[in-house]
């Protein structure tokens, strides 16, 4: 097993981030180490990404990069990195091996596996947030699903149907998967949202995507009404302004803002 380690000065950390969590959609390691960060993947060779493509990711930034053999407590140390989450006081958002939560609070069972979307990335959680403000029912679309967490989270919470997609074939049985383990049903299918044409759409929708993929669905548009509500995610705090904006040709517009970390997460209401 390999532990692939990239150093990047502090003050660019947040946009290698962004991109290498598009690369490495089951998160990463991070350490900090003062003027650096460091962020670190695990996997056997040929199950992460290339060094030339992490390199690609990180872009002019990378300082260092760190190939090590791990040793057999690797996963241990995966299982650690990978804590329970409570938003809101109401959801519980943990890996199969943690315990469950107290009662009073709807427990989500999310398995990394190789999807992006343990609940504790700051874009996931504060789309959480924002999702618990809303009043539930009707039917919910999450676009770019990854574990299904935001589409589990919304069934729980009572949404009826819930409806996900993602280009990625991992994804979408992860989410399938996880939507089994929890009890709850979503209708989750294959779309390539920068190939497929307009988003598909629902009343509610999710949208946990970085900033070049929320301006590509505000362009192509959507496939049936414009939602009443849409939550976009994946957006460091100074993108945020930019990509509401972008949602304004469909009569969307800004009615409120989560920030955590470097980022932010936007209710956009017709
Ligand atoms: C930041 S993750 C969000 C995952 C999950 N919804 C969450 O909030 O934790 C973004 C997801 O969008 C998916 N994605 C990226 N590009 C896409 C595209 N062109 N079409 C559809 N899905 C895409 C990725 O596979 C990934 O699962």
């Amino acid at each position: 097993m390999l532990r692939l380690a990239l150093r990047v000065p502090r003050e660019h950390a947040d946009i290698a981030l962004a991109e290498l969590l598009s690369l490495v959609p089951a998160g990463v390691e991070e350490r900090d180490l003062g003027d650096r960060i460091e962020y670190a993947v695990y996997g056997a060779p040929g199950e992460i990404p290339s060094l030339p493509d992490l390199q690609a990711a990180a872009g002019g930034v990378l300082v260092e990069v760190i190939t090590e053999e791990v040793a057999d407590d690797w996963g241990e140390r995966w299982k650690a990195f990978h804590q329970p989450i409570t938003i809101g006081d109401r959801l519980h958002v943990r890996p199969p091996w943690a315990d469950a939560p107290p009662a009073g609070t709807q427990d989500i069972v999310i398995d990394p596996g190789q999807a992006f979307g343990t609940g504790a990335h700051d874009t996931t959680r504060l789309c959480l947030e924002l999702l618990l403000e809303l009043e539930p029912g009707g039917e919910l679309m999450d676009l770019g699903c990854g574990s299904g967490v935001l589409a589990i989270a919304a069934a729980k919470l009572g949404w009826d149907p819930v409806r996900g997609v993602d280009h990625e074939l991992e994804s979408v049985d992860a989410t399938r998967e996880n939507a089994a383990v929890n009890g709850v049903e979503v209708d989750v299918s294959r779309f390539d949202l920068l190939r497929d044409g307009p988003a598909p759409t629902a009343p509610t929708m999710v949208a946990n995507l970085l900033r070049p993929l929320l301006l590509a669905v505000a362009r192509a548009g959507f496939r049936g009404s414009v939602p009443e509500r849409l939550i976009i995610s994946g957006l460091l705090r100074e993108q945020a302004d930019e990509v509401a904006a972008a949602f304004g040709v469909h009569g969307l517009q800004e009615t409120a803002r989560r920030e955590g970390g470097d980022w932010a997460a936007v209710l956009l209401c017709r």
